[in-house]
């Protein structure tokens, strides 16, 4: 039932390009158009939409987090993003043409389900993102975009959280040619290119195995740091969350800038630091901030263990370890940046002995609030 793998987890990350292609099937048109066929609402109704919220926890919500970044970009509908479990307590403004998106794999998170009960009292419009056909919160939204990424077992979400990623950008890019933004013409050419993700995943696994070793290297470490801008800071937080939860070590994801603000103290000789390194052929400005946050880090014995593009030369004399993935456009680079963390964690997770698919204190559906 493992299909030859050790863990659950291990099988389902190996079964993200699968994935992925599987959240792309049916929903794109010979003419680069995206068809959301689930979707109950009108054009007129994603017309109206004029502010958007994600709620979500845990890894869902750090799928949200990724997909602010892509749908404000593309729609210029400013979007929010927040913890299920805060949201309806603070009263937030909602109305007609308030637009919730639900992120959730299994469908039955309670602390989910309850924030879109409150936004469905408060007249907003409820979109569920989700995993698990037929589950609570689709059942009681107005529209779903199912994930198709085939059941998840191990309690980490892996496949999960790239097939919520790529629903979050078929999303924005169907808003943004609904309404015909400024940024519609981009359209083309990102449906173009996420087409493209299933064989740059397959690249990527067919070549993890340095990842491995580092992370026997690395069970030992009294803390790992995460950091990244933009889209790397949601991908440092995942991080952060996956190895928590598997091997059981305080790991903490910051936004790069925030550092010298006060987070930059803990640094200590030898303190792993993973940086997550945007593509430079992006947003140029936004690769140097990392790659000089880098400097600043090691300078301060941080060991830097580095995420980057291939053939990106920039990094090389300040990465202690260097791990690359595909090149990928920044909105989307998520998709495989992530990878290889997921990697990190499950295996230093087993290197420590722990129960890689059912850690400690956790379940994989948590229908409590
Ligand atoms: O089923 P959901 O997507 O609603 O679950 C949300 C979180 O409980 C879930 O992502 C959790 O954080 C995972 N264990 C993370 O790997």
């Amino acid at each position: 039932e493992k299909g030859g793998y050790d863990y659950f987890m291990l099988k389902e990350i190996a079964e993200q390009p699968q994935a992925v292609a599987d959240t792309l099937l049916g929903r794109l048109t010979e003419g680069g158009e995206i068809m959301l066929d689930e979707v109950r609402l009108t054009d007129q109704d994603l017309r109206d939409v004029d502010k958007i919220f994600i709620v979500a926890c845990g890894t869902a919500y750090h799928a949200g987090l990724v997909a602010k970044y892509a749908i404000e970009h593309w729609t210029r509908i400013p979007c929010e993003v927040e913890l299920a479990s805060e949201f309806r307590y603070r009263d937030p403004v909602l109305d007609r043409s308030t637009l919730v998106v639900a992120i959730s794999q299994s469908g039955e998170t309670m602390d989910t389900l309850m924030a879109l009960r409150h936004a469905k009292e408060q007249k907003a419009r409820v979109l569920a993102i989700c995993n698990t056909n037929g589950s609570t919160i689709p059942r009681e939204s107005d529209a779903v975009l199912y994930t198709h990424s085939g059941p998840e077992i191990a309690v980490a979400s892996t496949k999960a959280f790239l097939t919520q990623l790529v629903a979050c950008y078929l999303i924005g890019l169907h808003l943004a040619q609904v309404r015909g933004v400024k940024y519609a013409d981009e359209v083309g050419a990102v449906v173009a290119q996420l087409q493209e993700m299933p064989g740059k995943l397959r690249d990527l696994l067919a070549d993890i195995e340095p990842v491995r070793e580092l992370a026997r290297d690395l069970k030992s470490a009294p803390t790992v740091l995460f950091i990244g801008r933009h889209v790397g800071y949601p991908v440092a937080l995942e991080g952060a969350l996956k190895l928590k939860e598997l091997a059981y070590m305080h790991a903490e994801g910051f936004a790069a800038g925030e550092l010298k603000h006060g987070p930059i103290a803990l640094i200590d000789q030898g303190t792993p630091v993973v940086c997550v390194v945007p593509s430079p052929a992006g947003r140029g400005m936004l690769h140097d901030k990392i790659v000089s946050n880098i400097q600043e880090v090691r300078a301060r014995g941080a060991r830097t263990i580095v995420i980057a593009e291939e053939g990106d030369t920039a990094v090389l004399p300040y990465a202690d370890h260097l791990i690359t993935v595909p090149r990928t456009p920044t909105l989307l680079a998520p998709l495989v940046t992530t990878v290889p963390l997921q990697v990190l964690a499950c295996e230093i997770a087993a290197a420590r002995g722990h129960d890689v698919d059912q850690p400690r204190n956790l379940a994989k559906s948590v229908t409590v609030e």
